[in-house]
């Protein structure tokens, strides 16, 4: 599918913006993340949601970059709480540097994606895009609380679970869009609307990274693989596992999550395998499969032309797909 457009002017603005330099602890981590790549999906949403009710998506490039400093912001904190050792497949900001580092490049990111945003929205949209980048961003806070939380439960549901991807990711996913879609000058109706094609799109986008964290390419995927497994991460997977579970398996499956010292990688085996007796992974295939459909029906809802839409349409198709 063509993006290459989109993430050519992206990379581009990226290039050009330099951060700070002194003290280099601060910046550098910075530099070094953003240059590690990724799929530039947000700010490509972001871009896709103006198209879609106006051409000139050149003039929102600075907004949408906002957007992916801040994902990269989160990313840097969230690989601390997860103890991730590799993103995009290299070394985490916090084991190349230290925690202290990645806790305060994070910081100074976030404060760089209000910057970003504050010189990329033209006056008459500010207020308003400040307001919903905020609430959204408070969200992804909530979200990830929840997810820490999670790890020492063992009851959590799957009402609880879809709540709390909602607000880690899905959230984000759904303001890309709908800044994309306001700054085009869509009215608010509008913008809801699309919101919340990102909304379940990202639910669906979350639900998959879930899957591929048990059975991706870890060449392709970037992260280690196993990673949630090993920190008990309440993921659609292991919530349904443990719901269906019985007897033996049940129990071999609570002892993994209580054990304290274990090899890691003969338990992320030993769990694989109970999720492959399972069934857990076409199980999460098919809600993969319903919130993408979800979100391609109200798309289908949204008055603009064809072609505009058919470009977030091949976008979704791809990401359903992916492999990192
Ligand atoms: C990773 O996001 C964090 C999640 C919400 C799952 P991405 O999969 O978009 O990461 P990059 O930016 O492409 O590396
Ligand atoms: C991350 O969820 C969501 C945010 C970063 C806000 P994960 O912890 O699953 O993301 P990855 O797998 O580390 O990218
Ligand atoms: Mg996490
Ligand atoms: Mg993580
Ligand atoms: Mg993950």
């Amino acid at each position: 599918m063509d993006l290459n457009s989109y993430l050519g002017a992206i990379e581009n603005f990226l290039q050009k913006s330099t951060y700070g330099t002194q003290p280099a602890e601060l910046y550098e981590p910075i530099r070094y993340i953003m240059n590690l790549g990724g799929k530039r999906l947000r700010p490509v949403l972001v871009l896709l949601g103006y198209e879609i009710f106006d051409e000139n998506w050149q003039r929102v490039v600075p907004a949408s970059v906002a957007v992916e400093v801040f994902h990269n912001f989160t990313l840097m904190h969230d690989d601390i709480m997860d103890k991730a050792p590799l993103r995009r497949n290299h070394a985490t900001v916090h084991t190349k540097w230290n925690e202290n580092i990645a806790i305060l490049s994070g910081d100074v990111m976030l404060v760089k994606a209000y910057e970003i945003l504050l010189q990329g929205v033209e006056d008459r949209f500010l207020r308003s895009a400040l307001q919903k980048f905020s609430r959204c961003a408070t969200w992804v806070c909530e979200g990830q609380q929840w997810d820490m939380n999670f790890e020492t439960r063992n009851n959590v549901s799957i009402t609880e679970y879809l709540e709390m991807i909602r607000l880690k990711t899905a959230v984000l996913l759904g303001f890309a869009l709908e800044l994309g879609a306001m700054l085009a000058g869509a009215n608010e109706v509008e913008q809801e609307k699309i919101r919340l094609i990102g909304e379940n799109m990202g639910m669906g986008f979350q639900l998959k990274d879930d899957l591929l964290d048990v059975y991706g390419n870890p060449e392709k995927f970037g992260k280690q693989v196993g990673g949630d497994i090993i920190a008990n991460k309440k993921t659609y997977l292991l919530i349904e596992a443990l719901q269906n579970a019985q007897n033996e398996i049940k129990t071999e499956l609570l002892n993994w999550l209580s054990v304290k010292e274990f090899n890691p990688q003969e338990k992320v085996q030993a769990v694989t395998a109970i999720y492959n007796q399972l069934g857990m992974r076409e199980k999460t295939e098919t809600i993969i499969q319903n919130y993408f459909q979800k979100a391609f029906d109200s798309l289908a809802e949204i008055q603009a032309t064809e072609n505009a839409k058919e470009k977030l349409r091949n976008f979704m198709t791809w990401l359903i797909e992916r492999e990192s």
